[in-house]
């Protein structure tokens, strides 16, 4: 991924970010073919769907889903759902689900669409809910990012975009509390600038993982 990098210059909030503290990961453009290239893929694999539904993950997973979905070329539907799964910087071991509306997707072929997979905590638990209790025809993960080294909990994750290292990232969807979800790169924060961006860690209302500057490489 050497060529993605970048320096996060075109970012001017000096009040809520350091942009000295950011080191691009993915450029917009990097995102793009990485979402194209899933969007390929799945229009190959469910071009004979007799109903496709995409389920996105509150809130870091919008961007994704409706890029991708712009690119998705069989007709779909979209749902929304809210996850939590964090309390300030620790997991609660538990992820609550929130869906304001049913999902009713019985006997529909369904992909999951979320931000990144870390513990797979989420996705795992997402799952097992949507098997159990709304009986889908066919259920599938989509993620746009991948931190495989921290993986905890086991998810058949069908559609991946990219594998990055164990960093915490902002932009393109992805929060730090509540901040830079509209960068439209990815980019990793320096621990430094993780502590000092804290506000009211009201993010623990929206599930987001809220990092732990001082956690260890294999903890969490
Ligand atoms: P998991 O349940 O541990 O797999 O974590 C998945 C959720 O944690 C994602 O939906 C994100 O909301 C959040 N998350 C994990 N890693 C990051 C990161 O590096 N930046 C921002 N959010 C993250
Ligand atoms: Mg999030």
């Amino acid at each position: 991924m050497g060529n993605f990098f970048g320096t996060g210059s075109n970012y001017n909030d000096t009040e809520n970010a350091n942009e000295e503290n950011f080191e691009i990961v993915l450029t917009k453009d990097a995102i793009d073919y990485a979402v194209d290239s899933l969007a390929e893929e799945i229009n190959d694999d469910y071009a004979d769907t007799k109903g496709l539904v995409l389920v996105c993950v509150l809130k870091g997973a919008v961007p994704f889903m409706i890029d991708l979905s712009r690119k998705i070329t069989v007709p779909h539907e979209h749902r929304y759902i809210t996850a939590k799964s964090y309390l300030d910087t620790e997991s609660t071991g538990d992820v609550q689900i929130i869906s304001n509306e049913p999902l009713n997707i019985y006997d529909k072929d369904v992909i999951i669409i979320n931000d990144i997979i870390n513990t797979g905590l989420t996705l795992n638990t997402l799952v097992k809910k949507i098997r159990e209790e709304e009986n889908p025809k066919s259920l599938e993960c989509c993620v746009l990012l991948n931190k495989s080294s921290k993986r905890k909990y086991d998810v058949d994750v069908k559609y991946y975009g990219v594998t990055i290292d164990d960093e915490f990232v902002i932009g393109y969807g992805l929060d730090c509390n509540e901040k830079y979800r509209n960068l439209p790169y990815i980019a990793i924060m320096e621990p430094t600038t993780l502590t000092s961006s804290s506000d009211d860690g009201d993010d623990s209302k929206d599930g987001d993982y809220i990092p732990d500057p001082n956690e260890k490489s294999d903890s969490e």
